[in-house]
């Protein structure tokens, strides 16, 4: 499949797999490239530059396809050392870097000076055009649905998708809630050039988290993950257990004069011992409402390849059974 996506990446099927706090490592993001999506390697997992520089090194071992970095710029008053991430970043040769969180503008010359191509991830229209504005190649239209930081406006793709293709020029993805063929051929049809996953990665056999991360996400339906933070106005989808329960309890009493101090046992530094040690309930851990449509741990090249051929499949058949004035 050729679009947009693919061209600016130059990689084969336009699948993106999106920046993941301890799940985007070298083993996941080497086989999504070699399995002709663009992986990403996820920089703030890795404690130090040079450890982001040994693990971009890792995957392209893995891989001679192209490989991306996903820089979030956190809203923290200790910010990590991001000049000697981007430097690293450059320094590897890497040709695609996925950004998300706060505007990238003051990294993004440094970026394009290099031949880098830049996807923003966006929850909002206003993001969107403002990325292209400041020169992001790319958008990652990040919708309701999605795990993760969804923003605080509450629009799903089903909207936001022909919105940001009413007023966008450059191309973007859809990201959030996509597990399948399904979802591709929805996405392109709502004006995307392809589409970005998270969770549905998680659960494929190459992804390096403990098993229980991923029976957690086969065994949930789309109605288990929860909004936390709200109150402090960085909501973040989660999948439910018992630390966000009591989370969510917190939030219930103390209403507005929660402080991020009040929860910090269940969100701060949680991510190694949920992903690594496989200890559930340990804190709250980013899962999307697409739980729902992941019933298999396959691997990453059986899900892509699996995605694409069902996208022809409904394409070729169902849609055109129906101009066809067939019944499919
Ligand atoms: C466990 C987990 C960790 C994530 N960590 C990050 C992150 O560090 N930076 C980021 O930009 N997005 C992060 N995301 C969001 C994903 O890149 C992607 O936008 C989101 O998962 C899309 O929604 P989906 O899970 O429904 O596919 C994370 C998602 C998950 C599931």
């Amino acid at each position: 499949m050729k679009t947009r996506i693919t061209e600016l990446f130059g990689i084969e099927h336009p699948i993106i797999q999106g920046g993941m706090h301890y799940v985007g490592f070298a083993e996941l993001a080497a086989a999504v490239s070699e399995a002709g999506g663009l992986g990403i390697i996820t920089a703030l997992t890795q404690k130090t530059p040079k450890d982001l520089a040994n693990e971009i090194a890792r995957a392209q071992d893995m891989t001679d396809k192209p490989i991306g970095v996903n820089l979030t710029f956190l809203p923290t008053l200790n910010p990590p050392d991001y000049p000697a991430i981007v430097k690293t970043v450059i320094d590897s040769g890497v040709k695609a870097v996925e950004t998300a969180g706060n505007n990238p503008q003051a990294v993004l010359p440094h970026l394009k000076d290099a031949g880098i191509k830049v996807i923003h991830k966006c929850t909002s229209v206003r993001h969107a055009l403002k990325a292209q504005r400041i020169g992001c190649d790319a958008a990652s239209i990040d919708g309701f649905e999605c795990a993760g930081h969804p923003g605080e406006d509450d629009i799903p793709n089903m909207i936001l998708l022909p919105r940001a293709a009413d007023e966008l020029e450059i191309p973007f993805v859809s990201s959030g809630g996509q597990a399948d063929g399904r979802s591709l051929v929805a996405s392109l049809a709502m004006g995307a050039e392809g589409m970005n996953m998270g969770t549905r990665f998680m659960a494929t056999v190459e992804a390096p988290i403990h098993e229980n991360v991923k029976q957690a996400i086969v065994e949930a339906d789309e109605l288990q993950t929860r909004l936390i933070m709200r109150p402090l106005r960085n909501t973040e989808r989660v999948l439910n257990n018992a630390a966000v329960e009591k989370l969510l309890e917190k939030e219930k009493t103390l209403g507005d004069e929660i402080r991020f101090e009040d929860i910090i046992g269940e969100v701060a530094g949680v991510y190694p011992r949920i992903m690594l040690e496989g200890e559930m309930d340990a804190g709250a851990w980013s899962c999307g409402m697409v739980a729902g449509l992941i019933h298999d741990i396959p691997t990453v090249k059986e899900l892509i390849d699996r995605i694409m051929e069902e996208a022809g499949q409904i394409i070729r058949g169902r849609l055109k059974g129906f101009l066809a004035g067939g019944m499919s």
